[in-house]
């Protein structure tokens, strides 16, 4: 995630955890020759930073939002000749690289989610902290908004988007309200949503634990995008593209990814030989060590300057043999 304002453009478009992603990438991206997927271009902090740090590594940025990329391609004009941009979901990456005759590449970035940018634009609808329309897409030409989500659901599905994506204990209550609310006329504005799910949250559980809103509105922008489908298409895809020596990282910011990522990954790293075997078997050696040991956070130093990065859980993981 990038960072920016939320009332203060004091944080700028700071890339997550940044030293810790150079450091660990480093090692795959001095090979010659290296190519690096960056599956979610965002305003580029992490890609012009990589492209400064290996001046001979090539870029593969790819974004859902066309908006995203059309910001990056200014940014990145020193180097543009170094970076292949992609409008694509992060799940097409098996088709990006076929269809640019690249079998495996020498490292992956991740950094999950909506950008600072995708945050602070009005019209998006990703904030609960100004009114915009219910849309919320990552890619503006998908059929799937968040109006469509809140005024077409049936209730219990709803409710089950909101408990299960947003971890919100009172989701039957919010989904309740939401279709008492569009029975006298459709929802359409996030200041709206925002004021029904905090009247839906009984009053002491509403001083704890940040804006009472912020939980709906994860919940939905999964929904919308189908952001943990999509993840647990791409994880393994991309884990099948790294080149021996090659690496991956991945910045999550908040568990139901984080947990995607360490399954995805924890699986590649173990040794799969069935039990009761006397011998490991040499196929079902690990094909990648970890190189975090758990999830990394933010540095204290980060979390003081850039608040946004709080959440943020990086996982890093490298090839260390061919797929058998
Ligand atoms: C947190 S931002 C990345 C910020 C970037 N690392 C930087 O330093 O500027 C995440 C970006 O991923 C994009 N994104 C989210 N889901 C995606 C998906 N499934 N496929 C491709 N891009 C996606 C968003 O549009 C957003 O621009």
């Amino acid at each position: 995630m990038t960072t920016a304002t939320s009332g203060a453009a004091a944080y700028g478009h700071v890339p997550v955890m940044l030293d810790e992603v150079r450091e660990l990438l480093a090692p795959a991206l001095d090979q010659a020759g290296a190519v690096l997927v960056d599956a979610t271009l965002g305003r580029a902090g992490h890609t012009m930073a990589l492209l400064a740090a290996h001046p001979e590594l090539t870029v593969i940025a790819i974004d859902a939002d066309q908006a995203a990329i059309d910001a990056a391609r200014p940014l990145l004009h020193a180097d543009l000749s170094r970076v292949t941009l992609v409008h694509a979901f992060y799940d097409q990456i098996p088709s990006v690289l076929a269809g640019l005759g690249i079998r495996a590449v020498q490292g992956f970035l991740f950094d999950l989610g909506v950008s600072s940018p995708q945050l602070d634009e009005p019209d998006r609808g990703f904030s609960y902290s100004q009114d915009a329309p219910l849309d919320m897409r990552m890619d503006r030409e998908a059929p799937l908004t968040a109006a469509e989500v809140v005024n077409t659901y049936p209730a219990a599905r709803l409710a089950r988007v909101i408990s299960e994506y947003g971890e919100e204990r009172f989701a039957r209550r919010i989904a309740d309200a939401l279709v008492r609310e569009r029975q006298r006329a459709p929802l359409t504005s996030t200041a709206r949503l925002a004021e029904i799910v905090r009247d839906s949250i009984p009053a002491p559980a509403r001083r704890t634990g940040g804006n009472p809103a912020k939980r709906t509105f994860q919940a939905l922008r999964i929904e919308v995008n189908d952001e943990l489908g999509t993840l647990r298409r791409a994880i393994p895809a991309a884990l099948d593209a790294v080149a021996t020596g090659g690496r991956i990282v991945v910045l999550a910011y908040h568990s139901l990814e984080d947990r995607i990522v360490k399954r995805e990954f924890t699986a590649r790293a173990t040794d799969s030989t069935p039990p009761g075997l006397p011998v490991p078997l040499d196929s079902a050696r690990p094909q990648f060590k970890l190189l975090t040991s758990g999830a990394k956070r933010p540095s204290e130093a980060e979390l003081a300057a850039n608040p946004r990065a709080a959440s943020a859980r990086l996982r890093a993981a490298e090839r260390i043999r061919a797929a058998a």
